[in-house]
Order: C-alpha cells, then structure tokens, then sequence
C-alpha cells in the first residue's frame, strides 16, 4: 500500500524524507515523490520504480528544504507513471494520499480549477480541493471540517502550505501517525516509517487531524484539540533492517524459531505449565467460532478450525474478509469472531470487523503490530510476537498465528472442562520443542534448495494435502504464486480425482503435503494416482512417512516426526523455503514482489 512521510525540522530534511521512504518500501510501490518548501514555493522530484530512481533524480536535480512530504505509490486510481505520482501540487499545497476517495469525479466537477488536473488520481483532486478552500479565504479548521464532509472513502493525507512552515495530516479509514523528534517533528504511515526518526509516536484516530511543526504536534478532533496516547514503539532499527540476509524473507523465516519461542512465552507459564491469556470474551460460554481473515492468514484460519473442533470440541467457520462483509451476519447466542490479521491494518479484514460490531458480535483480534486499526477495534486482542514482518510474503507471522490460534483452542477446551490438566501439559511440553523441530528444518535449508533447482522453471504447481494439510496446500501454493509468479494452486488431495488430476503431465511437479497421521494413507493414493499419470512427485513428510514414499516420490523432504497437531506449523518452514529458492532462481523481488503490497489497505 502507500506509504506517507511527512517531515518539519530546522534543518535540510531531504535525505531523511527518502530514508523514511526506503523503510516504508515493504509496503509494496510502484513510484515514489517528495516536495519540500523552498522559499515558500513548493517544489518536487518523482519517480517511476524503485525509491533509488528518485535519489538519481535528486542527485542530478538537488531539492533543499526544511519541510516536506514524500510517497510511496502503490497504483489504485491511474497507471504507475510519473504524472500519477506522488505528491500532486499546485502553487499553494502539495499532497500525499493514501487511500481511495470514492467520489473523486464528483469532486472534479466542482473545482473551479479542474483544467489544472493533470493526472489520472483521485488523489490530484485532493489537492486542487484544498487549493479552492485556500483561495475562498479558508484556514484549517474550516478546510479540514469541509474535506471530512466532502470526501467519500478511505484516506491518509499529509499536506504541506506555501503560506506556512507547518504540514496538516488528516486521517480517516487509512492508518496515519505523528512522531515526536527532539527539534523536528513527523507524519508516517507507520511506526516503521518512522523508525529512523524516532520511537515516540501517536496513532491518529478517525477524523483526526494535526498540525505539525518541528517545535510541536497538535492533534485535533472536529475543533477540539485532544491527547492520543504516545506509544514507545519496540520497533528497533535491526529489527527492520536486512541484519547480513540478502531478503528480508529470508532472514524472517529464519527468525521463526526464536519469535515462535517469544510468542510461545507470551502464553503459558513454562514452570506450571498451563496457558494464561489475558482474556474475558475465551471465559465466556463459547458456541460458536468465526474465524475472518485475508490471504495467508485467512489459511491460518482454515487450518486452526481442526484445532478447535478437536481440542474445544467448538465448531468453527471461515470466512475470507472480502465475502463475509457483505453476508448477511447472524448473530448465533456465544459466537465470538476473531480476526487474524500481520498488519492490522487490511481493508477488507477492518471491514468485516466493523460490520461484525454493528451486530452486536464479540470480536478479538489476533494481530503482529501493536497499535493497529483492526487491534484497537476490536473488543480484545491478542499480539502475535514476530516482529516486524517486511517481506510482502508472510512467513513468521503465519506461524505465529498458528501457534496463537492453536494455544487459544487448548485454553478454550480447558475452559470447558473438554480437556484436563493432564493433558495441556503434555500439549504444553511438546509446544516447548517447536523451536527446536523448525531450527532442524532451517539446518537442512540446501536440501529443499536442491529441490527448488530442479522444479524452479515449471510453469503449473499444484500443491495437494488433506486436513490441517490441505490449508497449508493452500498456503504453499499461495507463497510460491506471489513471490516466483509461477501458477500454482493448492487442492484437497481428494479433489484431484474431481478434475485437477487432468492438468497432470511430466511438466507437473505435484508437491504433496503427507506427514505420517491419519490421513496419510489416503493422501498417498492420491499421489500414486499422480505417479500413475506420469506427474512428478516432490514429497513433504516425516521420517516415518518417508520409507513408503522413496518409490512414489521424485524428491522428498522429511521433517523430525512430532504429533500431528504441531505438523502444519512445522512444514511450514519447508513450504516457505521451496517457495523462497525457487523465487531466487527466478531472479524475482522476493522482498517486493510486482503488484503486490504488504498491507492492503484497499478495497
Ligand atoms: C501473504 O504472504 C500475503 N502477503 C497476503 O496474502 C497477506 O496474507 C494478506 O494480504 C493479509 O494480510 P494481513 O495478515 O496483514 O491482514
């Protein structure tokens, strides 16, 4: 999505406006501007491509200033061009947007100076609306009361004046935060955008908006100034910087072990052994689980569902954000909805939510950034410890999603008298060796590296498992798709048989997702069926199950045996890593694939 950051300082703040850029860079972009305020007249530099395109510009063209804007564009409204990128200026504001404003045409029609649009943005009109307010004499209490009022839709505006050293963010559906500095002051997207500034931040709320200069920040709500909490932010600089890896997926997967122990820790009591979440809503007399997410975390959900049937005896429904905001909700007596959610921040998922609240529903969230839209939403919520995740494909977070979800159904089913103390510490004892299971899958990273050189050219890919197995299918078939761009999908491995299996031929590779439970003698037929067709078989499974498998498989990896619950968050890693090889053979952006954005916050 687009990223936002604003700057006032006492001294140049170019070259902090692009390093602010390059942290929000995870976000996906497709183009990149800034303007800064140079003898009160506004002046910008943008570029198509990457954020070191905009640097060469500014190399050759120096921009000098000590307020500016800069962004981040992830193409909505108009093509990735020069012309649609950000910031639009006229000769009295700049703008950087992030969002949609639904009614641009209509606003477009009304501007007295709408020959001046050049651009195809519904962003452009933002700037052209505050410039006709400017000239009718208003100041910005007035013009923020009239922008509220007139626009339609998601957005995250920074604007900065030619009449003032002072930048006005205004935020309203998309996340927006201001940033204490010591003698300069910010506006970002995020609390990672704002990391090199500064740790001391305040999350806008809805029809917030703020003045902001290097001496003070003023946060208004209508025409009341109000105070929004200021959050020290754990986001360290390392934390958000390569740290030796060549991609930060790379070094994500490889955090796995260690974030999987700290989000372990975060939830039971190692010595007695039993859960502790902090949460009324799990006390209540629950019937009823929705579970409501988007991409990867929508696949945690389908593979959690097991989880809770078996250790809550609780049924569980999935939904992806995208469908159930616009189904016809009904309220069931002790249904909760959860809502699974990295960033916090995805449209569709803060959607769904809301739409869940107006009809009375319990919601809690299980989100990895604190301070998100979706966590302080929602009724409760429960942090996933990754860390931050800058990779567009999600890797530790899945897993600690996972491990939260799976830790939430052992308490609910204690909660119920479903399961016994006996029994949540045995769960609990093997919960403790994960660290140890993922670390022996990353010792053997060259193996599944072999694999992806072997496979890494096919043009289809199909991924079959059944069960907690199929969702992670899914979920391999979904990584490998969004980081190498190579079709694949992920299938019930009873389906095949239902049309898929057509699709098999030499040029095929079926990876199927078998580690030995109880439903690894069906999943094995379903691979001799491929065998039979001439597919190519690269197998998924433990040390048990891989004795039967050497005459079906083409290629094999095995992971440490462990029980069968714990078996989707533990091939994960090798799913992750086969995608992520198989991306780096292709020569991709691993970190930031085409088209794609960290937090979609669009519709
Ligand atoms: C996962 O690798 C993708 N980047 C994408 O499907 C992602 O899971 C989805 O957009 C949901 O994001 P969220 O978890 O931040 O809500």
């Amino acid at each position: 999505m687009c990223g936002i950051v604003g700057i006032a300082s006492n001294n140049n703040c170019t070259y902090a406006l692009i390093e602010g850029l390059k942290k929000l860079a995870y976000r996906g972009y497709d183009s990149a501007g800034l303007a800064t305020l140079v003898n009160k007249e506004i002046v910008k530099r943008v570029a198509l491509g990457k954020i070191g395109n905009l640097e060469a510009i500014i190399k050759e063209k120096p921009i000098e200033g000590n307020i500016g804007i800069a962004h981040t564009r992830w193409a909505t409204h108009g093509s990735p061009n020069e012309l649609n990128a950000h910031p639009h200026a006229t000769n009295k504001v700049a703008i950087v947007h992030n969002g949609i404003i639904e009614n641009y045409k209509e606003i477009k029609n009304i501007l007295s100076n709408k020959s001046l649009i050049k651009s195809e943005t519904d962003s452009e009109v933002v700037a052209h609306l505050i410039t006709d307010y400017l000239d009718q004499g208003h100041d910005y209490p007035e013009i923020v009361e009239k922008l509220l009022t007139e626009l339609k839709g998601a957005f995250a505006l920074a604007v900065l004046f030619t009449k003032t050293n002072k930048l006005l963010a205004i935020k309203r559906g998309s996340p927006l935060a201001v940033g204490y500095g010591e003698q300069n002051n910010f506006i970002g997207s995020d609390a990672i955008g704002l990391a090199p500034f500064t740790k001391k931040i305040s999350y806008l709320e809805d029809d917030d908006w703020a003045i902001v200069d290097n001496k003070n920040i003023f946060i208004y709500h209508g025409k009341n100034k109000v105070d929004r909490e200021i959050s020290i932010t754990s986001i360290s600089r390392q934390s958000i910087e390569k740290g030796g890896y060549k991609h930060f997926m790379h070094k994500e997967i490889y955090e796995q072990p260690t974030v999987i122990g700290e989000t372990l820790k975060s939830f039971i009591d190692p010595e007695k052994k039993i859960i502790k979440i902090n949460s009324e809503i799990l006390k209540t007399d629950i019937k009823k689980i929705s579970l409501i997410a988007c991409g990867t975390s929508a696949f945690a959900c389908r593979i959690a569902r097991f989880w809770f049937e078996e250790f809550a005896n609780i049924g569980a429904n999935v939904d992806i954000a995208s469908e159930y905001r616009y189904r016809k909700l009904l309220k069931t007596e002790g249904e909760v909805v959860i809502f699974i959610s990295q960033s916090g921040e995805t449209r569709d998922t803060l959607a769904s939510l809301e739409e869940a609240k107006k009809h009375g529903l319990k919601t809690i969230s299980i989100v990895n950034v604190l301070d998100s839209s979706i966590s302080r939403l929602s009724d409760e919520n429960i942090f996933t410890l990754a860390g931050p995740e800058i990779g567009v494909a999600s890797t530790k977070a899945f897993t600690t999603q996972l491990l939260t979800l799976l830790i939430i159904s052992i308490l609910l089913g204690k909660n119920k008298n479903f399961i016994n103390d006996n029994f949540e510490s045995k769960i609990i004892t093997q919960l403790l060796d994960l660290p140890s299971l993922l670390n022996d899958i990353l010792e053997k990273e060259n193996e599944l590296r072999d694999i992806a050189s072997k496979i890494y050219n096919a043009k289809d890919v199909l991924y079959i498992g059944r069960g907690m197995g199929h969702g992670l299918a899914l979920e391999g078939a979904l990584k490998l798709k969004e980081i190498s761009y190579i079709h694949a999908e992920g299938y019930a491995a009873g389906e095949l048989k239902h049309g898929p299996i057509a699709l098999i031929d030499e040029s095929v590779p079926v990876i199927g997702i078998i580690p030995t439970n109880n439903l690894y003698e069906k999943t094995y037929s379903n691979l001799a069926e491929v065998k039979a067709r001439g597919g190519k078989i690269i197998c998924i499974t433990d040390k048990e199950g891989k004795k039967n498998l050497e005459d079906l498989s083409d290629l094999i990896f095995s992971i440490k045996k462990c029980n069968d619950y714990l078996q989707p968050i533990v091939c994960a890693l090798p799913v992750q890593l086969l995608a992520y090889h198989i991306a780096c053979f292709k020569g991709t952006d691993v970190d930031q694939p085409r088209n794609l954005a960290k937090s979609v916050t669009v519709e």
